[in-house]
């Protein structure tokens, strides 16, 4: 098929990689230049597409990637993969798709089928997408197929891990099942567009609940002196009914603090309650001044008091700071006086300041996401606060 895929970050790019691999005609487009280029020099700034695949694709000859939206009206099917965070407000910021949506409109292939990645509010691929197409004047096709992409995961890829589908009609699922199943082993279909929107946004939003929880949870077990992660290692232990999750900083990254709150947005509209994404949107933000108070508990007055954060990326074993939950706990030390630095050696450089060398030169280190490699030792006998629990 020839595919076009509009957005080449962290959802775009492995979908274009595996698309490609599957032997599909893929133009990419992305609007940042310096993403194009990267691309086009045979680079990789996504941790798990290594610099060889990409240039391997570029080789097929199958593989284009540009700034221009004009290939898209020789493509079958387009596939949507640009950001939808939240505005300064915390309320869905659609203007990233509505542009993206807007320029494919401009340059549709009569009867192409365009599909949906990025994360939306329920019903709107069916309103505010369709509506944008529909000026187009062209016969088009449309569905929605969240990505569940998990960047570090290597047991998990866009490959085996399965894929929810849904078309405005039966024809739009039937033609984005027969595609995804060029390369996805397994992909699920659903009865309308807004079962699956919903679905994108009941899973991350149940980590964020859980996760929440945990860290209430850390807090009790810290009071009660007892570590958090043998509690739930204990109960881990029974085979059912039970789920772990991990406490730690905070929750970050590009999804689980911000699509439950597109869930939010839609039950606001509708005029139902979200009570438990509102507690743990709560929970998740008063992590920095619990911390900060641990950190003091720990040391006394923070003032002048030398800390270092390990691993401020939003998780481990990826460099993305998108939402990082280690930027708020920093301020909120610095607030108390403390002369913090931050050690990463995948991140290097951030807000303007580089990456501190581990050393036992600090008065406390709070262990944040550490990547694979991190090595710990070299804080020698510093003490160690590790917000993911253990003491
Ligand atoms: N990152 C994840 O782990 C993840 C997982 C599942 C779903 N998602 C969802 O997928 C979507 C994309 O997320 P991402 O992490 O890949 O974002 P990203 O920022 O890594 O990549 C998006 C790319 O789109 C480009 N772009 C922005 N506007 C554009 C436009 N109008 N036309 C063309 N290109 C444009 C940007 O330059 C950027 O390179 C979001 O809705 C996100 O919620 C992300």
């Amino acid at each position: 098929m020839k595919v076009s895929i509009v957005g080449q970050g962290y959802v775009g790019l492995p979908l274009a990689i595996a698309a490609t691999n599957a032997g599909h005609e893929v133009s990419a487009v992305d609007l940042d230049s310096t993403v194009v280029e990267q691309i086009n020099s045979g680079k990789s700034r996504i941790e798990d597409i290594s610099d060889l695949s990409i240039r391997n694709a570029l080789g097929t000859n199958r593989y284009k990637v540009s700034s221009s939206f004009t290939l898209i009206n020789e493509a079958d099917l387009v596939v949507v993969c640009v950001p939808t965070p939240l505005t300064r407000n915390h309320e869905p910021d659609y203007s990233y798709l509505e542009s993206a949506v807007t320029s494919i409109s401009q340059n549709l292939n009569e009867g192409a089928l365009v599909i949906i990645e990025s994360t939306v509010s329920p019903g709107v691929t069916r309103s505010l997408v369709a509506n944008i197409l529909n000026k187009s004047g062209k016969r088009f096709e449309l569905a929605y197929s969240p990505e569940r992409i998990d960047p570090g995961n290597k047991k998990w890829t866009v490959t085996n891990t399965p894929k929810l589908v849904a078309g405005i009609t039966d024809s739009s699922t039937q033609r984005a099942l027969d595609f995804y199943k060029t390369f996805v082993d397994q992909v699920i279909t659903a009865t309308s567009v807004e079962v699956i929107e919903t679905a994108k946004l009941l899973e991350n939003s149940f980590r964020l609940i859980n996760i929440s929880f945990m860290n209430e949870i850390a807090e009790f077990c810290w009071k009660m002196k007892l570590d958090v992660r043998e509690v739930i290692e204990a109960a881990a232990t029974k085979p059912y009914g039970f789920m772990p999750f991990y406490p730690g900083v905070g929750v970050g990254g590009h999804c689980i603090p911000v699509d439950p709150s597109y869930l939010s947005a839609k039950a606001k509209e509708i005029g139902a309650s979200t009570s438990f994404i509102d507690l743990a949107n709560k929970i998740n933000l008063s992590l920095s001044s619990y911390f900060t108070v641990v950190a003091t508990e720990l040391l006394g007055s923070l003032k002048g008091k030398k800390i270092i954060v390990v691993g401020v990326a939003y998780k481990p074993d990826v460099s993305d700071v998108r939402e990082a939950p280690s930027l708020d706990l920093i301020k909120a030390l610095r607030n108390e006086g403390a002369d913090v630095s931050w050690h990463d050696q995948l991140v290097k450089e951030w807000m303007g300041e580089k990456s501190s060398r581990l050393s036992a030169d600090y008065d406390l280190a709070i262990i944040a996401n550490p990547h694979t490699g991190t090595d710990l030792t070299q804080l020698g006998a510093v003490r160690i606060l590790d917000t993911r629990g253990g003491y």
